[in-house]
């Protein structure tokens, strides 16, 4: 017989169970979890990641850094530079390095100036397997068999794009969220319904409309992807736009928005703005706009993205 604390017991940890689902902690990785601030200051896979960098240091000492210009040119510029995060295109990129448990130090004259820091290996193996990629094709099974980002592990399916392979415009947006991990396409839930509407609303359509995300894979529980994922994903990104090759680029929400022009500035001050991105080589018109998921959170934000659809309307018809 089961006594009343055994059952209160199974049960707490039938909902604690069905939390982590809904979270999206579907995988199992280990047995117990792992308290890395007790095992030492770094974040696991920092070794190795010193050891890469280590070894391509100096190839990256010698390359450029492809800067933004005032205009809002981003680093989509075609280079072969370790990338920069994507809120703090002059600072070091952040590295997986848990915070201090320590009380922050006093700085001090004996302190080493702060290096930049180094590029990611994995950032560093995206970029050599979406170089390496003659079409697209090509690209999508390089993008489904790297293993470099994280959000692989979680998710089922790779969503790399739907839509045209070659097209004037392109719609990025941010991650794949439920549906579209089960169908290993972007876009295809309730959110990408919307996007469908508004994009019909100008005269577009899978026909002539590349869309996709700047992750590839579902982050667990729909949060937004970090920036370390982000720019693992991100030299990918950059070839698939250099080979569909659009004069527009139509960016859904934040995420994107962050990404691609590389600022911190939140969507709401970026969006309904024009500004020219450099994608392997050549200007790109590139207008932010509201997320769908948001608008229909907020239907009354609908008028701020029906204005920025005419804007780009508009520019098309040019
Ligand atoms: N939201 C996005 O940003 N992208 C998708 O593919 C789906 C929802």
């Amino acid at each position: 017989m089961i006594g009343p604390e055994t059952e209160h017991r199974a049960k707490t940890a039938a909902a604690l169970l069905d939390w982590y689902a809904e979270m999206g902690c579907t995988e199992a990785v280990d047995e117990s979890g792992t308290d890395w601030l007790a095992k030492s200051n770094t974040a696991p896979g920092d070794d190795v990641r010193a050891a890469i960098n280590a070894l391509t240091a100096s190839s990256s000492a010698q390359t450029s850094t492809g800067a933004s210009s005032p205009s809002g040119s981003s680093r989509y510029a075609k280079s072969s530079s370790p990338p920069r995060p994507p809120h703090a295109s002059n600072q070091p990129a952040p590295t997986r390095t848990p915070p201090s448990t320590q009380p922050p130090r006093a700085p001090s004259a004996a302190r080493p100036a702060a290096k930049p820091a180094p590029a990611d290996g994995a950032v560093l193996e995206a970029r050599i397997a979406a170089t390496a990629a003659p079409t697209l094709e090509a690209l999508s099974a390089a993008i489904a068999s790297f293993d470099g980002c994280g959000l692989k592990r979680t998710a089922k399916n790779v969503c790399v794009f739907r839509g045209a392979e070659t097209a004037r415009i392109a719609v990025i947006g941010e991650a794949p969220g439920r549906d579209e991990d089960l169908a290993g396409k972007p876009f295809v839930g309730a959110a990408g319904q919307l996007l469908d509407r508004m994009l019909a609303a100008i005269g577009l359509n899978e026909d002539n409309t590349h869309i996709t995300n700047v992750v590839y894979w579902r982050p667990p529980g729909n949060r937004a992807p970090t920036p370390q994922e982000v720019q693992t994903c991100q030299p990918f990104l950059e070839r698939q736009l250099e080979m569909v090759d659009p004069d527009v680029l139509f960016l859904m929400g934040g995420s994107a928005a962050k990404q691609i022009f590389a600022t911190t500035e939140g969507i709401m001050r970026t969006r309904g703005k024009w500004r020219t991105v450099n994608i392997g080589g050549r200007e790109r018109r590139t207008l932010a706009t509201l997320h769908p998921a948001y608008l229909l959170r907020t239907p009354s934000a609908k008028h701020m993205a029906w204005k920025d659809l005419q804007a780009v309307r508009k520019l098309l018809a040019e």
